[in-house]
């Protein structure tokens, strides 16, 4: 596994790992990883098919724990001692390999859900979205090329659709780190 550096601008440290080690039985998926990315940059991670790249995600967002090593979020928070709601609530976002979005609710109704996670439990239950949630919306929509489709059932939408539409789920969190696990599959 490689990681190629597209853009560099800053210097905060927003996640960085040292010689990552992650073992399922006597079967290492990631062997001594180290990994840093800055403010503001954008990294791919490559490696053919089993190299441990999802597995490397799945550390970032708590739903594997590294067997050896840990990785340092915002250069101070343990990211492999937290669990995943308290991984999303610092600030990170994951889509998912393939498109996990509500398939029987609108393109409008996902991402509303996808805001009103962010603004936590009591939003849910208010029926109603201010006008400014409603324009973040729309822009999300005019964004992901979704504008027209935003009374389609999600479900019916073509695959690429659904990635951009999981993408602007996770972006609606306003996420400080975005993690896209293969967002071109497909
Ligand atoms: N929970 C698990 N238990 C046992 N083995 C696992 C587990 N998760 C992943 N693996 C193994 O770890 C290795 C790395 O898998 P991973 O899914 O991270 O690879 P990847 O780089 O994302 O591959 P792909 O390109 O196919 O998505 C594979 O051999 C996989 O079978
Ligand atoms: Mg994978």
């Amino acid at each position: 596994m490689e990681k190629v550096e597209k853009k560099k601008q800053s210097s905060t440290t927003v996640l960085q790992s040292e010689k990552l080690i992650v073992q399922f039985g006597g079967f290492k998926a990631i062997n001594e990883f180290s990994f840093q990315l800055s403010d503001r940059e954008l990294h791919f991670i490559i490696g053919p098919n089993g190299a441990g790249k999802t597995t490397f995600l799945d550390v970032l967002c708590g739903k594997t724990k590294p067997t050896s090593g840990n990785v340092l979020f915002k250069e101070s928070i343990e990211l492999g001692k937290l669990y995943e709601y308290q991984i999303v609530r610092k600030g990170v976002g994951r889509k998912f390999q393939a498109p996990s979005i509500f398939p029987s609710l609108s393109v409008m109704s996902n991402l509303e859900i996808a805001m009103k996670q962010q603004k936590g439990f009591w939003h849910i239950l208010r029926a109603k979205l201010s006008e400014g949630d409603k324009e973040h919306i729309h822009e999300m929509l005019t964004l992901i090329g979704l504008k027209e489709e935003s009374n389609r059932t999600a479900g019916t939408l073509a695959h690429g659709q659904k990635q951009w539409l999981e993408i602007a789920m996770v972006l609606m969190q306003d996420p400080e780190l975005v993690l896209l696990d293969e967002p071109i599959a497909g």
